[in-house]
């Protein structure tokens, strides 16, 4: 199971690393430092797919990831996305998504800069502009592609037939949405349409968001910088719902032999090949657990009772609230609770 996985032109590592946490989303991220080390240990541990975006850190992170993985370019499949990126307004810089051609020219102008290379190996669509015909953002890419600035291209949280009209202006390797037990909206459709034309599905978010490592017990904790805290399935309520299928997820961790993170991400590789997760973490000590989830067998039965015990009529709560709902265009399930 540890053998790699293919991704447009490349072969990666079975997990890859979301970088977004070394500087945004959940709370104060490590110093640089430690971000560093982390990143480095990453390496160490045979880590070859890294992920980042424009957005994370309103570029921080793309600055990040450059300097620390620079001298190691060669070895690794790099990652960014654009599309969605911070813009100075009069009080301050804000998060907007922009799929206009000329958008994502300059946000791949400015990614490679920050990244300190020449090339982006996957780039992806981080959002669709809604207000942008998918042919003009990805033909925008494409052309990215015939300049040398990127190797190949993808798209985020899409759906089946926007990966099939993208396709057709480009070769689409692969779609990164969020899945994870927790969060199954990929297998009404995108799973599918991703095998069938060939492109890697990365799975985001893959520990759902701590809640699948069972170390989140108290939303209470979040910092008002936390994303979580405005996600319904994190609002106190929900939380104390969805906690109650913990003890029962320990308990298949404990059978397997493994921690619950573990558990999730081999969830996510038994699933099919096309899958990569890429799970996110500011502590050595998870990425060591997170990466060694790669050599876990997993048995069908237990499979089978996972996806029984914790899919989306157990969890309560949205995953995103309206405005991030309104900015996904994925399928999702006909009877939401
Ligand atoms: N395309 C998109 O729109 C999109 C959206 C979101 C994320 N992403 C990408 O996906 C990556 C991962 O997603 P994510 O960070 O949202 O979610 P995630 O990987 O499911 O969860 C990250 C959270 O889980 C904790 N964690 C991770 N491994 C752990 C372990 N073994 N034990 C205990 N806690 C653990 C982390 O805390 P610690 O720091 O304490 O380990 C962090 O709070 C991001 O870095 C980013 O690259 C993409």
């Amino acid at each position: 199971m540890s053998s790699h996985r293919p991704i447009g032109p490349f072969q990666v590592s079975p997990i890859g690393l979301g970088c977004m946490n070394l500087s945004h989303a959940y709370g104060a991220p490590p110093s640089a430092e430690e971000a560093e080390r982390l990143l480095l240990t990453a390496l160490d541990l045979g880590v070859t797919l890294f992920d980042t975006a424009a957005l994370y850190g309103f570029g921080a992170n793309e600055t990040l990831v450059g300097k620390v993985l620079k001298p190691h370019r060669q070895r690794i499949t790099l990652c960014s996305k654009g599309g969605m990126a911070g813009v100075q307004f009069p009080d301050g810089l804000k998060r907007v998504i922009d799929g206009r051609p000329e958008a994502i020219r300059r946000n791949c102008e400015d990614s490679l800069r920050r990244l300190q290379t020449d090339v982006i190996d996957l780039y992806y669509l981080h959002r669709w502009d809604k207000t942008v015909p998918i042919e003009d953002s990805v033909g925008a890419m494409s052309d990215l592609v015939q300049r040398g600035m990127v190797r190949s291209i993808g798209l985020s949280e899409a759906s089946a037939a926007t990966l099939r009209r993208a396709h057709a202006v480009h070769t689409i390797s692969a779609v990164q949405t969020e899945y994870s037990l927790w969060t199954r909206n990929p297998e009404i459709a995108v799973l599918q349409a991703c095998q069938d034309i060939g492109a890697a599905f990365v799975a985001f978010s893959p520990v759902a968001r701590a809640f699948l490592t069972g170390k989140l017990t108290d939303v209470a904790t979040l910092g008002a910088k936390d994303i979580r805290a405005g996600m319904p399935r994190f609002a106190p309520d929900n939380y104390a719902a969805n906690l109650k299928l913990l003890p029962g997820y320990q308990r298949m961790a404990d059978e397997v032999g493994c921690t619950p993170a573990q558990l999730a991400l081999a969830w996510l590789l038994h699933k099919a090949p096309h899958i990569i997760p890429i799970p996110g973490t500011t502590r050595l000590e998870h990425l060591e657990d997170n990466m060694a989830a790669s050599r876990i067998p997993l048995s069908a039965d237990v499979i089978a009772r996972m996806e029984v015990h914790i899919n989306q009529n157990t969890v309560v709560g949205e995953r995103y609230n309206p405005q991030g709902t309104g900015e996904v265009d994925t399928e999702v399930f006909a009877v939401p609770r």
